[in-house]
Order: structure tokens, then sequence, then C-alpha cells
């Protein structure tokens, strides 16, 4: 085992494609296989953490998977709502798994460490305050609150109970954006100002309309836990259930579903402590299947200069029948060049450096004047700058491709048990995930305020 990782970490170092000189630290890399050893070292018999999973559906049976796939992790539980997912999670994981759909009866378990929270978006920070007050190590799925007014608490019963507390968002573990952040850090893009990032999609999948199972009903699901956090009493809606981010009563839009992602992976890269000002317009465009938030959304959010960053302004968009097709990217533009990331896996470099000299002539005011004017001014020019000056630095591009078979999932839970072994910080705690989840949250509120949003990034409050 330990050879093969061996054979893994030589492998890693040599799929690495970076290019062009000068932007070649490996430090990013080297801290990515200090982590995986760590953890592998860690491994011995009665060293395994226990964990459970409640919220059972598509992301809780992938975050259940990448979990495992960290050494010296096994399942003990397993808590959802719909008995169907409970019948699955058996399937999978064996009949003596133990399920409930009460969250409670896994909580009141000594032999679980951590729970994985994979709920719909309303039960995220009831769940997680609950767990870490039983002496949970608790690993929660973006957005990490359902409302505003929710986050300060729960960062507040992290700090007293000191539990070890993540929050879902892996492209803040893959090593394309340490890789990233390093290059970016060292100032590979000039002055940053603008960034541009979306997730657009077309398709009916893509756009929430998930598979209903075909018992749904009252007998198969606990409707009323479901709206509890609302307190509605509203009649059993297999709609509501199983595809609830249509819905603002339970999930967040695409604001808290998918630009969280967006500005997860901003501030991981800029060290921000988050925007100023926050502003959104939306649209219920083509899905209206009865939800009650907007299909293609749009958001300006402003970065006050703060000792992390300059002053930079972010657009960010989801369109769900964008003609484009499945897109997603985030570009970071600064005045030297531009960081261009499509996915968690890997980015582009380019630099675009001006030259000293202005330059005249051309679509210039230059031809409108004299002709004894046009001599004067270019003596003058010819004067004033060299040669070299007049050169246009050579653009490059740097490409970087992380190794083949890593993932952000599994690095993502990596980092979270090695914070429960060693004590280290985990990547990303509550104040990073409330200070991400804040400005999505804010984007609904605009949308649906129809106002510019005030944020104090520091104290994590409305202004
Ligand atoms: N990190 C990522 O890339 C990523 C991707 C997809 C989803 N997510 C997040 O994961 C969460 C789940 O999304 P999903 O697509 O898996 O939804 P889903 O509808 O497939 O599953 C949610 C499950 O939670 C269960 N649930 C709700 N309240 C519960 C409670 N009180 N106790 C026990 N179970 C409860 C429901 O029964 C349901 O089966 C969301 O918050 C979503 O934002 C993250």
């Amino acid at each position: 085992m330990a050879s093969d990782r061996r054979k893994f970490l030589k492998q890693l170092g040599s799929t690495i494609v970076l290019t062009s000189a000068g932007l070649t630290s490996l430090a990013a890399q080297e801290e990515h296989e200090r982590r995986i050893l760590q953890a592998q070292k860690r491994v011995m018999p009665n060293d395994k953490i226990r964990i459970a999973t409640i919220g059972m559906g598509i992301m809780g049976f992938n975050d259940t998977r990448a979990a495992l796939s960290v050494p010296g992790v096994e399942l003990a539980a397993c808590c959802d709502l719909y008995t169907g997912r409970l019948t699955r999670a058996k399937e999978l994981y064996g009949n003596d798994l133990f399920t409930t759909r009460n969250f409670h009866e896994i909580l009141d378990r000594k032999d679980i460490d951590a729970v994985v929270i994979a709920t719909s978006d309303n039960w995220h920070s009831r769940i997680a305050e609950a767990a870490m007050r039983k002496g949970k190590a608790v690993y929660s799925e973006k957005p990490m609150v359902h409302l505003l007014s929710e986050g300060l608490n729960e960062i507040k019963v992290q700090q007293e109970t000191k539990m070890v507390f993540q929050v879902g968002s892996q492209r803040v573990s893959s090593l394309a954006f340490a890789k990233a952040k390093e290059l970016y850090q060292a100032g590979a893009i000039g002055k940053l100002n603008s960034i541009q990032a979306s997730f657009n999609r077309q398709s009916a999948l893509g756009a929430w309309q998930y598979t209903i199972p075909l018992d749904a009903s009252p007998q198969t699901v606990d409707w009323d836990t479901f709206q509890a956090p609302e307190g509605t009493k509203l009649p059993y809606d297999s709609n509501r259930f199983f595809r609830w981010r249509n819905y603002r009563e339970y999930g967040t839009g695409v604001a808290g579903d998918l630009f969280v992602h967006l500005i997860s992976g901003i501030h991981f890269i800029t060290n921000s402590k988050g925007p100023d000002k926050i502003y959104s317009v939306g649209d219920l465009v083509y899905w209206k299947d009865g939800r009650n938030v907007p299909d293609v959304m749009n958001a300006i959010i402003h970065y006050p200069d703060s000792p992390e960053h300059p002053a930079f302004q972010v657009s960010l968009q989801v369109n769900f029948i964008s003609g484009e097709g499945e897109v997603g990217y985030t570009r970071f533009v600064g005045s030297e060049g531009v960081i261009d990331i499509s996915d968690d896996t890997g980015f582009t470099i380019h630099k675009n450096k001006m030259p000293v000299a202005p330059g005249y002539g051309g679509w210039d005011s230059f031809d409108t004047y004299p002709k004894a004017m046009q001599q004067a001014i270019a003596d003058d020019y010819n004067k004033k700058y060299s040669d070299a000056d007049k050169q246009t630095p050579k653009s490059e591009t740097t490409t970087y491709h992380q190794p083949e078979g890593s993932d952000s999932s599994h690095d993502h839970f990596v980092n979270f048990f090695d914070s429960m072994r060693t004590g280290k910080p985990v990547v990303e705690d509550a104040i990073f995930g409330f200070r991400a989840a804040a400005p999505a949250l804010a984007c609904n509120e605009s949308y649906f305020q129809n106002k510019v949003i005030h944020w104090d990034p520091v104290n994590m409050k409305l202004v």
C-alpha cells in the first residue's frame, strides 16, 4: 500500500503539465503530497474514523463515496427522510448499516465521530449545530446556511464546541485552485481588477427537474420533518420534496446553489473576506414548473480595497436555458494578464503587458493635425522613448492540468479527516463558509427586494 502511494506520488509529479518559465514552483503539489502522506501515515486499526451521512440524496451518496475513499474511514449510519434512499444505502453498504429517518438517533450514538450533512439547504445549520453540540465533527454541504441570519450563530457554536467543521465546496481543496492561487499571489496577472464567472446549463436535469420515485407519498416521505424549519404545514408535494432547489423555502436558488461555488473559489484565491455591495437581477425564463426562483440570474458584486487585495468587481451568471450548452468558467482579469479556470481540474494564464511608450497614429488624433505638427510630435516622441520602450512585451500562455486521477472531492475529505486526526486547520472553516455563502444569499435578497445589498465583510453583517 505504501509503495503504491509512492508510485502514485511519482506519477503525480510527472504528469503535471506546466509551461512557461518563471511560473514553475511546485509548492502546491508538495503541500498536496504532504497531506496525502499524513493521512496515509496515521491509518492504524484503532484509528478508524466512523462517519454517518445525514441526507442520503444525490450528494449524500457522492460525499459518502468520497469520504470512504480516504484511508481509515468507515460508514456507521445513514439518515434520510425518504425510505427508498435508506433501502438504497443498505443495498450499497450492507444490511447491517444503521439507518433512520431521525437524525437525533445518529447524533445520540457514541460510535460516530463525524457527520456529513447533505440535506436540503433548509436543514444545514440546525443539524450542524446540534451535531457539534453532541461532540461530532461536521462536514456540511454548501451553502453553509439557508438564511443570512443563521451564519453568526453557527460560527459561535463552532467556536464554543471547538469541533472540526468544514463546508463542502470541494474546489478549495483542488490542486488546480491551489496552483492558481500560488501563481495569482505571485503576481502572474498584475493587479486584479475584475472577475467574470458563470455556470450555464441547457437541460432539464441541469435545471433541477430530478427524477421522482414512483412510490413517493406521505407514507414513504417524512414530509412534516422536511418542512419543519419553515414552520409550514403545506399538504404533501413530491415536487417540493424531491425538487426542493426550485423553492426558496427549502433551497437558495441558483445563487446559493451555484454562485456560492464561484465565490468560494474567488475567496480562496484572493484571500478575500468578501464584498461590500451586491446587486442582482433575475428572471424565470423557461422552466415554469411552479418554481419560485429565477432560472437566469446575473449579479454584480463589488469587493473593496483591503489588506488582502485591491478593489475589484465580480460579475456572476447562471443561465439554465443557455443556447451555449453547459459551460462554466471563472476568469480573473488583472493589469497584466488573465487566469481562465474552466473547472476544478486546470486553468490557463494569458499574460499581456503594455509597452512603456503609449504610441501614436492609427485610431488617434495624430492624423488630424497639420503636417508640421505631426513631424514635431514624432520627433518629440522618438526623443522621449527608446526602441525598447516601443516594443510590446511578448505575450505568454501558461497551462496547468492537474494530475490524472486527482479529485477535489476526495482531497476535500482528506483535508477534513486530517484536521480531525492532527488538529490542523481545515481549508474551509465556518467563517470561510459563511463569508462565501453570505454574498450568494445576498444576491437573492437583492433580487427579491429589488435593491443593492450593503455588506460588512469583516464583521459579516448586513449594513
Ligand atoms: N459540493 C457540491 O458540489 C454539491 C453538489 C450537489 C449538491 N450539493 C449540496 O448538497 C445538498 C444536498 O443536495 P442533493 O442534490 O443531494 O439533494 P437531494 O434532494 O438529492 O438529497 C437531499 C436529501 O436530504 C434529505 N433530508 C432533508 N432534510 C432532512 C433531515 N432533516 N434529516 C435527514 N434527511 C433530510 C432528503 O430526504 C433528501 O433525500 C444541498 O445542500 C446541495 O447544495 C453540493
